[in-house]
């Protein structure tokens, strides 16, 4: 019930989303001080039987399927020796895993909770990785300033989509990457679409991959679940198991049955 208040009231102005989804990220930042949920996304789990499961560290292992998430949107193009930057970044998870395993020569995470970027400047000590407070409709930066912008499920909050997306062309150096993922009703897809033509990228890949998020929802359903049973106050588990789009959950079976969309693109930047 809460969550689909906080939904419609998302639907009723961009300001009021903007405020609604700062709060809420606040929130959770707030609340995981045993640093277990570094990562927010609903995760990705390849349909190809004969893929090769990820080759992760023992204390990366258990965030699998959001690792998997970041490797397949991140990983579309060799990062080594490039400057990225995340918008988005949340808990730092994903930053950190692409500084690790995928040898940008830097990458920075911009992200509009302050709670979240003092939590990944102090957990986080990796050369080369930094977090700074920034709103992905006026980014801190200046124009060029970066070979790769990655986004992983933050800009459905965001108040207006066009206002970002010139960010991202801006600060991107020509010939510069954009690797972009969220999940948008299937109604808005058509926007998006253009709204990505219209800021001036060529997309090079425009891919669904809602089957492969909830092959992952279905895989990390047990974690999730006893994370929120565990940590969530009784009143507020529904909230968390629809944001979570667990198994059962309505946010669940739009994906499932395709009344949202989630997918992946790869923009290029002339
Ligand atoms: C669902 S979380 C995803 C975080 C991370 N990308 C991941 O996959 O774990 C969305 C993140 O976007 C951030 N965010 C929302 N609106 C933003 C804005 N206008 N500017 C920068 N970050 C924003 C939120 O604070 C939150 O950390």
């Amino acid at each position: 019930m809460l969550a689909q208040l906080f939904d419609t009231a998302c639907l009723v102005s961009p300001t009021l989303r903007r405020f609604l989804m700062r709060k809420w990220f606040h929130y959770l930042s707030h609340s995981d001080k045993e640093v277990m949920m570094p990562f927010m996304n609903l995760g990705y789990a390849s349909l190809d039987p004969k893929e090769e499961p990820l080759a992760l560290l023992d204390h990366d292992a258990a965030h699998r399927y959001c690792i998997a998430l970041y490797h397949h949107v991140a990983g579309a193009i060799d990062l080594q020796g490039r400057e990225v930057l995340e918008v988005g970044s949340g808990r730092g998870g994903g930053a950190s895993y692409v500084m690790r395993y995928l040898h940008p020569k830097s990458v920075t995470g911009v992200d509009i909770v302050q709670k979240a970027v003092h939590f990944c400047n102090t957990f986080y000590q990796i050369d080369g990785l930094r977090f700074l407070l920034g709103d992905a409709e006026a980014l801190p930066f200046d124009d060029q300033s970066f070979d790769v912008v990655i986004n992983i499920e933050s800009s459905y909050g965001y108040g207006h989509i066009e206002r970002f997306l010139s960010e991202v062309l801006r600060v991107l150096r020509p010939g510069g990457s954009f690797l972009y993922a969220d999940y948008r009703r299937n109604e808005q897809l058509a926007a998006l679409r253009q709204h990505l033509l219209d800021a001036g990228f060529t997309m090079l890949v425009d891919e669904r991959i809602s089957d492969q998020v909830v092959k992952a929802l279905d895989l990390d359903q047990e974690r999730k679940s006893s994370l929120i049973e565990q940590k969530v106050p009784r009143w507020l588990r529904p909230s968390f198991h629809y944001f979570a789009a667990n198994p059962g959950s309505e946010m669940y079976q739009a994906l499932r049955c395709g009344a949202i969309d989630y997918r992946r693109f790869v923009l290029y930047r002339g």
